[in-house]
């Protein structure tokens, strides 16, 4: 098998392990994460997704004041527009006990495109190293409009080698593969209903070798890699950098809720489960009650998301883990409350990067 293709990163903005952070939008990626992983020499994402375009210019500032080392951004791409309002309206009816037992009214269904376009445009005034977008296929233009502004390796997110070749039509530099093992959102370009997981659930492993197959860009793995082990047989599967979400969770840098970082290290949860309920797009997260309780919850992203907001804000504040979304990969019980830059050198070591 051929090496794989090493990342093209501008000139001087190459972090130095081939360790990503994943982005992580609500919180979880704080200024903080991101500074300590590329100290360590790792590389740190800013995800720009729920941010205003303004929340994500002065998040971008915040990073750039804070650190020389490179770092990452991410953009959250549009969905379709027509989501089944009655589904909508009988998720909404179902949840209303939830949300009654919480004192808050759900939140409106609105569709939103997450201000992708000021968002590119925010971007295009800073220096990331690399660009990845998620739930979609970037319009060639916008990957071209970021290579030019910026100088960044432009990547898209994929779940399957079909989704892999999709998105390497539209001129991507490299392709960040999310295997069935992920916390958080599924990246699927478009959530098959009739499918749990919104499309087909590969894992991480099968994902790199059938994406070696049908395309030559290099490979970012992602999805339950908690372990030096674990990033060895991703890196000698064909990637050529991984990226890590749930393990850097519980570090003390990281932004996640009180709440969530309690569940995760509590390990009283029997497992992950994808579900659709909190925002009407597979995501993969411990196994509470609002996460089992709501199987036929219907594919409305981002309306369902508004919908529960208020929900799980109330739930974050009262300290419930039944009725916020915990995301978590399937290997949430390797997290540690490590600092996020000696999670990275542990990692690198054991993993012989
Ligand atoms: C709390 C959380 C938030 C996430 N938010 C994003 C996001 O904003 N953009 C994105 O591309 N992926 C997001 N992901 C998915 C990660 O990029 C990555 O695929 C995943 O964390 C890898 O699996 P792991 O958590 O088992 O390491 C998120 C994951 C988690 C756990």
């Amino acid at each position: 098998m051929p090496a794989p293709a090493a990342l093209p990163y501008p000139p001087g903005r190459a972090p130095r392990r081939a360790l990503w952070a994943a982005p992580m939008a609500g919180g979880a990626s704080s200024t903080a994460l991101v500074v300590a992983v590329g100290a360590a020499g790792g590389l740190g994402f800013v995800p720009a997704g729920y941010l205003s375009p303004d929340a994500f210019e002065a998040r971008l500032a915040e990073v750039e004041a804070a650190t020389d080392a490179p770092w990452g951004a991410n953009l959250f791409l549009p969905g379709p527009t027509a989501a089944d309002t009655a589904a909508v309206a009988a998720h909404a009816e179902a949840l209303r006990p939830v949300a009654e037992r919480l004192g808050v009214a759900l939140g409106a269904p609105a569709w939103d495109d997450d201000a992708l376009d000021a968002k590119v445009e925010v971007l295009a005034r800073h220096r990331p190293a690399a660009v990845s977008f998620v739930f979609g296929v970037p319009d060639p233009a916008v990957v071209g409009r970021l290579r030019e502004a910026t100088g960044a390796a432009i990547l898209a997110t994929a779940t399957t080698p079909a989704e892999t070749v999709q998105v390497a039509g539209a001129g991507v530099d490299a392709i960040v593969l999310q295997g069935a093992e992920a916390g958080g959102h599924r990246g699927v370009l478009v959530d098959d209903p009739a499918l749990p997981g919104g499309g087909e659930l590969v894992p991480l492993l099968d994902l790199v070798a059938g994406a070696r197959r049908v395309t030559a860009l290099p490979l970012v793995a992602a999805g339950g890699l908690m372990t030096g082990a674990a990033i060895r047989a991703a890196l000698d599967a064909g990637a050529s950098a991984v990226q890590l979400g749930t393990a850097f969770l519980a570090t003390p840098e990281a932004g996640t809720s009180t709440v969530h970082r309690r569940a995760l290290l509590d390990a009283t949860f029997a497992g992950t489960t994808v579900t659709r309920a909190f925002t009407g797009r597979p995501a993969r997260g411990l196994a509470n009650a609002l996460a089992r309780g709501f199987p036929d919850a219907p594919s409305a992203y981002p309306e369902v998301h508004h919908l529960t907001r208020p929900l799980r804000a109330a739930a974050a504040r009262a300290g419930d883990a039944d009725a916020l979304h915990l995301w978590a990969g399937e290997g949430w019980r390797a997290v540690t409350e490590e600092p996020a830059g000696e999670l990275v050198a542990r990692l690198a070591r054991e993993a012989g990067l």
